[in-house]
């Protein structure tokens, strides 16, 4: 039988909750505190965990660590809505108390069974000798907001490393299925397929894709938040995948985000696919999970931070907190590729729309009534005889496009060396271009989605305006609003 350790479990949430009153005051004070981003209420976060519409409510729960604003034993922390977003903070989900989950309760999903919601994620333990084990755990709710632990339901199989976590869990086909990120012996990264008839028995079905095994080649040493679904005709596998080399344009970041597109098949635990493709140009996108809503859409939000990038130098822990959820999105399939666009509900927090048509503009234009702090920019492109525009959205972050080189930028001022650093993504012709903009953020949707550049900027309020630059003429319609918090 399963022995839990309550009182440890009471301790922990008491003590996180004790931190997030005497840091209330301090963590609402930052001039960079996230109008309408769902941040950690004192304390880091990181992945998105359970994203799931369950009783007329989305759920989303996060990596917490309440006690510093750093990497440690990470807490599930709850935020729920009705409309996406407006966010209530819940009670804390899961705490990491028991033998199974005592250094983290590691990322994970959320599923619906008979009227309770069932919460998958995995249990990193630290042995004596300081070496890794991981469990996948159940934890299982009637109300949505008071969790029990079930324990492990899953021990690393042979052949694997301690590498082995992040459960999402899905049904299809009256059955239960589970992509598990994992790790070869060999430190191949890759993920694993489960099957299940009760969500309590997991058996092994089989590598779904990475390493040798499936004669693929290798890419990078772990794979990280996988997760599979179907979009348009196709099936899409999202995954995080650690040690890939820069190559050009493409993983710049230290970790990446990316997918898969192809073809499953459950029985087997296979998936043909085509080539890598990253999902996020920006320097501020990592790990996301989707869900399906009420309304069949497959909706994702992803962490706004990368795991050990400048993370020492956010000046925001001065005020006891870091990193950000980014907006919700909404994946469809184009072309064979994943486009994201923002959720149309975001539209509710629209206040004072203004609209500039056929604007040409011949050297600069700027916005006089946005640019401060939380706002909303689309820019319809009408014409272009520019050899390079850009749009300043500060003294040091801005969005270039060199038609000459087809090539899209952004630019901001690294918080760790203070010098302008880039991203940049190859596109031959941009459309449109549409910008959510919060105290210490940048989300860029390319194209209708076709890109996106995610970023945390940390411009001076004072520097904060947008201007239009270009060097020959070009025709515009920009729209903007307020957004509210
Ligand atoms: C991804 C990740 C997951 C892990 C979690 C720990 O950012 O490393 O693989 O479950 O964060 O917080």
């Amino acid at each position: 039988a399963l022995t839990l350790n309550i009182e440890r479990d009471r301790f922990l949430k008491e003590q996180a909750m004790e931190r997030l009153e005497k840091y209330r005051e301090t963590t609402s004070q930052d001039p960079f505190r996230m109008q309408y981003h769902m941040i950690p209420p004192v304390g880091l976060l990181n992945d998105p965990n359970g994203f799931i519409y369950y009783k007329g409510e989305y759920h989303l729960f996060f990596q917490w660590n309440p006690f510093e604003t750093k990497h440690g034993p990470k807490f599930w922390g709850h935020y729920s809505s009705t409309n996406l977003v407006d966010w209530q903070l819940q009670p804390i989900a899961l705490a990491p108390s028991d033998w199974f989950d005592k250094n983290g309760c590691y990322s994970g999903s959320a599923v619906e069974h008979e009227g309770k919601l069932y919460l998958f994620y995995t249990g990193n333990v630290r042995d004596e000798n300081g070496d890794r084990e991981s469990y996948q755990c159940l934890a299982v709710s009637a109300d949505g907001v008071h969790f029990e632990k079930k324990g492990p339901v899953i021990s690393v199989p042979k052949g694997y490393t301690a590498h082995f976590r992040d459960p999402k869990v899905w049904k299809e086909n009256n059955r239960w299925y589970m992509v598990i990120g994992a790790q070869t012996e060999e430190e191949q990264g890759c993920v694993v397929l489960y099957g299940s008839d009760d969500l309590e028995q997991w058996e092994f079905i089989g590598r779904l894709a990475g390493t040798s095994q499936s004669n693929e080649e290798s890419f990078g040493y772990m794979w990280e938040c996988p997760d599979l679904f179907s979009l348009g005709d196709k099936d899409v596998l999202l995954f995080s995948p650690q040690g890939i080399p820069a190559d050009g344009y493409h993983y710049n970041n230290i970790y990446q985000s990316g997918y898969f597109v192809g073809k499953a098949n459950l029985d087997k635990g296979t998936f043909e696919h085509q080539e890598f493709v990253e999902l996020d140009q920006g320097f501020d996108f990592y790990a996301p999970q989707t869900t399906l809503d009420s309304g069949q859409r497959r909706l994702m939000f992803g962490w706004m931070g990368v795991p050990e990038e400048n993370e020492a130098f956010h000046p925001t822990l001065e005020y006891e907190w870091i990193h950000a959820m980014t907006i919700p999105r909404e994946l469809k399939l184009v072309d064979g590729c994943v486009y994201q666009s923002p959720v149309e509900e975001l539209k509710q927090l629209r206040e004072n729309a203004v609209e500039y048509k056929e604007v040409t503009i011949r050297n600069q234009f700027e916005l006089d009534n946005v640019g401060k702090l939380a706002f909303e920019l689309m820019v319809d492109i009408l014409s272009n005889s520019s050899k390079q525009f850009t749009i300043w959205l500060g003294k040091y972050t801005r969005v270039i496009f060199n038609q000459a080189k087809n090539r899209l930028t952004f630019e901001r001022k690294s918080i760790k060396t203070n010098e302008i650093e880039a991203r940049h993504y190859k596109i031959e012709k941009i459309d449109k271009l549409h910008l959510f903009i919060d105290a210490s953020s940048v989300e860029m949707f390319v194209n209708n989605g076709a890109k996106v550049f995610t970023s945390r900027i940390f411009e001076h309020p004072d520097n904060r305006k947008v201007t239009f630059e270009v060097s020959d003429a070009m025709t515009i319609d920009v729209f903007t609003w307020d957004l509210r918090g």
